[in-house]
């Protein structure tokens, strides 16, 4: 049967690790998949040694000329960056008919009902779930497991980094700046930690979920968003001594005709599951007017789970499921007022 030929554009920690699974599982892929998986060409910044042999891959300077590759027939997009090379790169790909598998979150948050539009008059199909804590299927639950429901809430914890950070802290009493150190040596923080800390980087996870729940668009500047910055290890420890912890929290509700999205340090019961999750670890939970309330859990960041995600929206378009990126062609997503008033 005729392979599906994959182009990879950035070669970090998740295009490292969507390499290492497709060549790891390259026989069980194929079988799921219906078809063979290959690789055939890459895109990368420098041709530098990444510990691999990447030498039967073509390799292109400019990501975006991936797109013109006959050779090519799915792009998968860990550039980065709301903009730049990784936005040239996804909309090339996606008006030549190529299909998108991105762990981008920035991007989608930003654009990405406006490339769902153009994968939509090109037939081709964009995907993220990668982009959306790591390795926990949640856009694949909204989308598809939990679409005969109408949600009502969705929330959690969607920055690993910043739960490592809140967490070690409090085991081990070190430096905010030291565990955020860490982080980034683990593969686990943004090339920019500030969109950890800051948390933008949970709120566009959570922009992305709420246009999935909802079936709205989210502007994702409207959502308040409140990062961990300003929390010290004298706010960890007097929570936990009234048997609470602090995490970065995400809830997206509806009510009143509205939909409520915001991002925050919240105080959470230390034994309630949420109150529970360690290091890297992502919490989200759903809930749906008939199925109650879902909760999934996983890790949240690094190239095995990322690259988990993608490689399944991969093996997901090889056999041919088509589903619109967001749950609903975007000509049905409703314009539905956002707002953040009230607390979560
Ligand atoms: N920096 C992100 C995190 C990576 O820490 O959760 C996964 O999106």
């Amino acid at each position: 049967s005729t392979p599906l030929r994959i182009g990879i554009a950035g070669l970090g920690t998740v295009g490292l690790g969507v390499i290492d699974i497709l060549r790891t599982h390259a026989t069980t892929i194929a079988m799921r998949a219906g078809r063979p998986v290959e690789i055939t060409a890459i895109s990368a910044r420098s041709r530098r040694d990444r510990g691999i042999d990447l030498s039967a891959y073509a390799f292109e300077a400019d990501p975006a000329d991936l797109a013109t590759r006959d050779d090519v027939d799915l792009v998968v997009e860990v550039i980065g960056g709301e903009n730049g090379p990784a936005k040239e790169t996804v909309e090339a790909a996606l008006a030549s008919g190529k299909h998108v598998v991105t762990a981008n979150k920035a991007l989608m948050a930003r654009h990405g009902t406006a490339l769902a539009a153009l994968a939509e008059r090109h037939g081709a199909c964009l995907r993220y779930e990668a982009g959306v804590a790591g390795g926990i299927p949640v856009v694949k639950a909204l989308t598809e497991g939990l679409a005969a429901n109408a949600v009502t809430r969705v929330m959690g914890v969607m920055n690993g980094t910043c739960n490592y950070i809140l967490t070690k802290m409090e085991a081990t009493g070190e430096d905010y700046s030291d565990v955020l150190t860490e982080a980034q040596a683990l593969g686990y923080a943004e090339a920019d930690p500030a969109f950890d800390v800051g948390g933008m980087d949970a709120a566009q996870k959570l922009a992305l979920l709420t246009i999935a729940a909802f079936g709205t668009h989210v502007d994702i500047d409207a959502v308040k968003v409140e990062g961990i910055e300003q929390v010290t290890l004298t706010d960890i420890r007097y929570a936990r001594d009234l048997g609470y912890r602090i995490k970065l929290l995400g809830v997206a509700r509806s009510g009143d005709g509205a939909v409520e999205v915001r991002m925050q340090p919240c105080l959470v019961p230390a034994q309630s599951p949420i109150g529970q999750l360690e290091s890297v670890v992502n919490m989200v939970v759903i809930e749906g007017d008939f199925v109650g309330q879902t909760v999934f859990q996983g890790p949240g960041a690094g190239a095995g789970p990322t690259g988990s995600a993608v490689v399944a929206d991969i093996i997901d378009i090889a056999r041919d499921i088509r589903v619109p990126t967001f749950g609903v062609p975007v000509a049905d997503l409703r314009e539905y007022p956002t707002t953040t008033a009230g607390s979560p």
